[in-house]
């Protein structure tokens, strides 16, 4: 006697761990914080696997208008629709944000369609460059097997966003794919912001908390007049 029952105990424990890990993985799977329910224009910094154009970018992110995509790279108007960008070289992409249940998403754009030999991860990690991780493409969607999507299939890529006031002012979010090596401070100094507000509008208590690869909440100041007029 006991002996079955720890070891029952023991098998929940073990269960329990697992399942924590799995939605701390998740939760590491970098949703943004977005309080009141509302909406807004965000951005994302994506970074092409392969040299391409404005063009293709805006069409792959489905961004209604050109000039949104220039305004967000301070860009001139008459810059042409095959203006080409490097591979790796960052992007600024407009988005639709919308925020739900505490979390900010891209309002049901991009949608991608899946092409021979894709995968969740390859998706996630490559084509739209680490932005977000491939179990929020099945949550998003549904999916019940992620091992199978098939060619053609339509997704939902919800990009990570927010429409939260920093410290009582307007700010545009802009997610930031972190490089290795990175550290907050030089973030924060990148863009014009500072140190704490990184961590705090991130939930992070330090720099040990920063990971390479995760998309991190940038709060940009100065964007908000430039790109709101574009939209
Ligand atoms: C809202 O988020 C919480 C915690 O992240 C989750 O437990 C809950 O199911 C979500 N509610 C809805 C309606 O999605
Ligand atoms: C990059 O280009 C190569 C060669 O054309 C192609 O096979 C690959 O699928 C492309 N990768 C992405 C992410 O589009
Ligand atoms: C960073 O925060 C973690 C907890 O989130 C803590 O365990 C660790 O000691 C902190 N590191 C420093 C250098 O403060």
């Amino acid at each position: 006697m006991g002996s079955a029952s720890a070891e029952m105990g023991f098998a929940r424990f073990l269960l329990i761990l697992l399942l924590l890990s799995l939605l701390t993985t998740t939760s590491t799977a970098q949703s943004f914080k977005c309080s009141s329910p509302a909406s807004c224009s965000a951005l994302v910094g994506y970074a092409p696997y392969n040299a391409t154009t404005l063009s293709e970018i805006q069409s792959q992110f489905n961004v209604k208008k050109f000039h949104s995509l220039l305004g967000a790279n301070n860009l001139p108007l008459s810059t042409p629709r095959t203006y080409s960008i490097k591979s790796k070289q960052t992007v600024k992409v407009p988005i639709p944000c919308i925020c739900y249940n505490n979390t900010g998403v891209s309002n049901k754009v991009p949608i991608y369609t899946v092409k021979k030999d894709d995968g969740l991860y390859f998706i996630a990690s490559t084509v739209f460059s680490g932005l977000l991780k491939y179990p929020q493409i099945v949550v998003a969607n549904k999916i019940p097997d992620k091992d199978k999507i098939d060619i053609g299939q339509k997704l939902w890529i919800p990009l990570p966003c927010s429409c939260d006031e920093v410290s009582g002012e307007k700010v545009v979010h802009y997610a930031h794919v972190v490089e290795a090596g990175s550290t907050v401070e030089e973030i924060a100094k990148r863009f014009g912001t500072d140190s704490q507000t990184l961590l705090s509008i991130n939930g992070m208590a330090n720099d040990s908390q920063l990971m390479a690869d995760q998309s991190l909440d940038v709060p940009l100041k100065g964007a908000f007049q430039f790109v709101a007029e574009f939209f």
